[in-house]
């Protein structure tokens, strides 16, 4: 509580964040909160100006936290809180040179996450994009049931395929709820690329074989899980160490049968790479939640010519429950920041 006539702390919030958490914030009287007033990203020049003395700012993976939002702020910023698991519109090096805590919401979105990611993997598997199309255009009488219209390679296994092979890009938490789906269906194998800063970790390579019932769990570079899986999920971080880590020599190497699913962040993959692979059938299909450049993506994009590319608005954790998450973690983690407390959700800078 604010003590009469003593300065209330201000926080600023890039958007709305409807009538369950807002009030964690709103009814808090020692807190001066101010909240872009729009239902659309938050401006810029908007928050340029309404950070300014905040001790606080609560934002979303669309605003871009660098250098000149720092100097809008001024010193008194104790803590940036982003409601996203990804960080990289953050200067980690700028924040930690100026002692301000990062929080962010990693956990609550991983099941649903995994849930897109799967589901995508599915969806261009099985030529979604284009027989969903035919109906909605109302043309499934032009093209009725037949042995071998619309088929697609089947990811779970079957009489034929005995064996499945699923490759990660990336083997975080959201990787590891993915894998944990695909064992129902089949999968036997899972390879996966590490962080190049670490090392292989056999005996927990082991360990997850065993816990899903694997064949094998194994590190591989990046041509060898391009070349054997049957599906690629991207899920690393973004950010210039990861751009277009999937390019056109990744897809060149990559089976022609498989799928390429994107829920992490747009840079990762060269859409123009992928475009081409798609139209000379390199690789079967795409799924992506996510695309460079988004969300200004217009319908001359090369990708959005690709029946067999499946795209969303990047939806990978659109569910009540865990933007509720979210929301509460982002809010949970400015209250702590303005006490000087661990972050619940605390980024190592
Ligand atoms: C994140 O949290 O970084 C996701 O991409 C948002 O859905």
């Amino acid at each position: 509580q604010a003590a009469p006539g003593s300065q209330k702390i201000k926080v600023v919030v890039s958007r709305h964040l409807g009538p369950d958490v807002m009030p964690l914030l709103l009814d808090r009287p020692e807190l001066d909160v101010v909240v872009w007033p729009e239902e659309r990203a938050c401006d810029r020049r908007w928050l340029l100006e309404n950070i300014v003395g905040a001790t606080a700012a609560l934002v979303m993976l669309s605003e871009k936290m660098d250098q000149e939002m720092f100097e809008a702020a001024g010193p008194g910023l104790r803590v940036i809180s982003t409601m996203s698991v990804g960080y990289e519109h953050i200067d980690l090096k700028l924040a930690a040179e100026r002692k301000v805590k990062i929080g962010y919401t990693p956990d609550v979105l991983t099941e649903a996450v995994a849930d897109v990611s799967v589901m995508l993997a599915f969806m261009a598997s099985r030529n979604v994009r284009e027989t969903a199309e035919l109906v909605a255009r109302g043309d499934w009488s032009k093209t009725p049931w037949a042995p071998f219209v619309f088929c697609g390679p089947q990811l779970s296994a079957s009489w034929i395929n005995t064996t499945r092979t699923a490759g990660f890009i990336g083997l975080g938490r959201i990787s590891k709820a993915t894998l944990a789906r695909l064992i129902p269906f089949g999968f036997t194998h899972c390879i996966y690329t590490g962080n190049p800063h670490s090392k292989p970790n056999l005996e927990a390579d082991a360990q997850t074989a065993q816990k899903y019932g694997l064949q094998s769990v194994r590190r591989v570079g990046l041509d060898e899980l391009a070349a054997e899986s049957d599906v690629v999920f991207v899920l690393a971080p973004g950010g210039p160490e990861t751009r277009h880590i999937v390019n056109e020599s990744f897809l060149r190497k990559m089976k022609k049968t498989a799928v390429l699913v994107n829920t992490a962040r747009g840079t990762l993959v060269d859409s123009d790479a992928l475009a081409k692979a798609l139209r000379e059938k390199w690789i079967w299909g795409a799924g992506l939640d996510v695309i460079e450049g988004e969300p200004d993506v217009r319908l001359d994009h090369p990708l959005l010519k690709e029946s067999r590319c499946v795209i969303l608005p990047h939806i990978g954790s659109a569910t009540n429950e865990t933007r509720l998450g979210m929301g509460t973690l982002a809010v949970n983690n400015v209250l702590a920041g303005i006490q000087g407390k661990k972050l619940p959700a605390e980024l190592d800078t």
